[in-house]
């Protein structure tokens, strides 16, 4: 095996989508408890864009090229995987690159009959709705889920494991052509919020259970306004403002319980600990087609820097994949 590989790289550390190219870097080598992946395929996500930005830096002991998530063929086995295996994995970062090093517990085997590429669109966004709605939130089957960016990656994974559920879901998204979208992927009720009120549309179908939110401060009084009694309100992100001002009296009056989480920090036993929940509960979905990834583009690896473009213009439905 050779000992250099080609990764992506960020052009003096942090920049536009153009800073990212093509390099040779060492081949990462797996240590006790680790898998060597031959990458396939890598999936692209908002946290990268934010990282290659310099506002997300990877966490202690974390590799610094951008990758959050990878599927490919077991080259260096360990723990239940060996050498040939196909799998997708969670990574803390190096999935733009030919080879990536992962705890062999944030591996799972490709569910279904998927292929690589969309097996690769799976784990950040699956890990991060499961422990978001399922955990911090607790949707359970009856309810109703109130997913903001309904077509964004993350937007089109909620939808799918919400309804897998049994869960009846309102998503909303910017334009008449998300609102669209997001009813064909099975969105119960959907809402354009350039031109329509999603808290009074909430209200008038039975209000929310769940909100899972990435917007944040602009959409907070109408999130409140829609929650039903003992409702949970479940940050991601803020991309519409980090700072909330809280109606404390209305908070008691609904009992609503305000989370939010990230994933990349959590310590290696807690992801192993979502991967096998993720595997137990998510994966049957995967197989039985409830849950599909939703590829909205693939680039070669080589081509990350337009990849990276593609994602910031916002017209994309679902993911963008890196083919390796
Ligand atoms: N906490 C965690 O563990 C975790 C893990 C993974 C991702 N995330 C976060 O989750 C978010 C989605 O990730 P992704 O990879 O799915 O990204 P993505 O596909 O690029 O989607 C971003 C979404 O954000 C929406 N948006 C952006 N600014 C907005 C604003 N000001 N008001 C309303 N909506 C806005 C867009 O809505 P429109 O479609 O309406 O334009 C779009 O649907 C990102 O912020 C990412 O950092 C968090």
């Amino acid at each position: 095996m050779a000992e250099m590989m080609t990764a992506i790289a960020i052009e003096g550390g942090k920049g536009p989508a153009q800073a990212l190219h093509a390099t040779e870097a060492l081949r990462p080598a797996p240590g006790p408890g680790e898998i060597l992946i031959k990458v396939a395929a890598a999936g692209v996500n908002r946290p990268d864009l934010l990282q290659r930005m310099g506002f997300y830096p990877p966490p202690p002991g974390a590799p610094a090229t951008l990758g959050l998530e990878v599927a490919g063929e077991v080259v260096v086995g360990a723990g239940r995987w060996k050498a040939g295996d196909k799998v997708c994995a969670l990574l803390g970062g190096g999935g733009y690159a030919e080879y990536a090093v992962v705890d062999a517990r944030h591996a799972l085997p490709i569910p279904g009959d998927l292929d690589l590429i969309h097996a690769a669109a799976l784990p950040e966004t699956v890990f991060t709705v499961f422990a978001n709605v399922f955990e911090h939130g607790a949707l359970k089957a009856g309810e109703t889920l109130l997913v903001h960016g309904g077509t964004s990656g993350i937007g089109t994974t909620a939808i799918a494991m919400a309804k897998a559920a049994g869960a009846k879901v309102i998503a909303t998204g910017r334009g008449a052509d998300k609102k669209a979208k997001a009813l064909e992927l099975g969105a119960d009720i959907a809402v354009d919020t350039k031109a329509e009120d999603f808290a009074e549309i909430v209200k008038a179908a039975g209000g929310a259970d769940v909100v899972l939110d990435m917007v944040g401060a602009s959409y907070f009084d109408k999130n409140l306004d829609a929650l039903n009694t003992g409702g949970r309100i479940v940050y991601i992100a803020s991309l519409g403002g980090s700072t909330l001002e809280v109606p404390v009296m209305k908070i008691m009056q609904k009992r609503a319980v305000i989370s939010g989480s990230t994933l990349r920090p959590r310590s290696a036993d807690e992801k192993a600990r979502l991967a096998a929940e993720v595997e137990g509960v998510a994966w049957p979905w995967v197989a039985a087609g409830q849950l599909k990834p939703i590829v909205d583009a693939t680039f070669p690896l080589a081509e990350a820097a337009q990849a990276h473009a593609h994602l910031e213009a916002g017209e994309h439905v679902g993911k963008v994949v890196l083919v390796v």
